[in-house]
């Protein structure tokens, strides 16, 4: 199919809407384990970006898997496909001009990889919220550890899935040692400055 569809080069690209938005477009991507804290420092981090004038959207697991992506399980090559299909949606964001921020799982690696094709990664933030399963299954916001634990939950991540945490990510917050506020106070301080405001 692809080989007979040729791009079109639109008058108004990345560079003019930026100057518009007076900031430069990113993907902030927050991995790490189901109730590791990775929406609620993305929705805490958009709310500082906001207040400050920059034009942001987030893309969300639980949200995101309702909709677009409903169709899709929790197995190894959905995983993929999920996480492709919301890689896609970030970068035609990212050509929009916004800052997006992403929260998924995202336990593979090689998926991760692949983001950082897709929006190039001069774009790409990776933000590894690195909480451990037992304080995550402690939390259990969501009951999902409890059902997981029963047998009720099959490929649940860190239990019966795996999660490869990143060995080089851009930021990484520790939540057993940072709060959010903290966490949130780290990452703007890491990212603002890389947004080279226009005049
Ligand atoms: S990902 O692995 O494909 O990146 P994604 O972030 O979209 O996962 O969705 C994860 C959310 O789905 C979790 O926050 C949790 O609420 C829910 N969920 C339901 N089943 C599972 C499962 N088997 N493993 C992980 N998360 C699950």
């Amino acid at each position: 199919m692809e080989k007979n569809i040729v791009k079109h080069d639109y008058t108004v690209d990345q560079n003019s809407r930026g100057k518009l938005k007076k900031h430069a477009a990113k993907l902030l991507w927050f991995t790490g384990l189901s109730g590791s804290g990775k929406s609620t420092i993305a929705n805490r981090v958009e709310q500082v970006l906001h207040e400050k004038g920059v034009h942001t959207y987030c893309l969300d697991g639980d949200n995101v898997r309702k909709g677009l992506n409903k169709d899709l399980s929790f197995s190894p090559e959905d995983r993929t496909e999920n996480i492709r299909r919301i890689a896609e949606t970030a970068n035609l964001m990212i050509d929009a001009g916004l800052v997006v921020l992403a929260a998924f799982v995202s336990p593979y690696k090689k998926d991760r990889e692949n983001i950082r094709t897709i929006v190039g990664s001069e774009n790409m933030v990776e933000i590894y919220v690195n909480t451990s399963v037992e304080e995550c299954e402690r939390r259990d916001v969501k009951g999902l550890y409890k059902k997981a634990r029963a047998g009720e939950i099959k490929n649940m991540t860190g239990i019966s899935s795996p999660y490869e945490a990143p060995t080089n990510p851009e930021i990484e917050v520790k939540t057993e040692k940072l709060n959010v506020d903290e966490a949130t106070e780290h990452i703007i301080n890491t990212i603002y400055p890389k947004l080279n405001h226009h005049e």
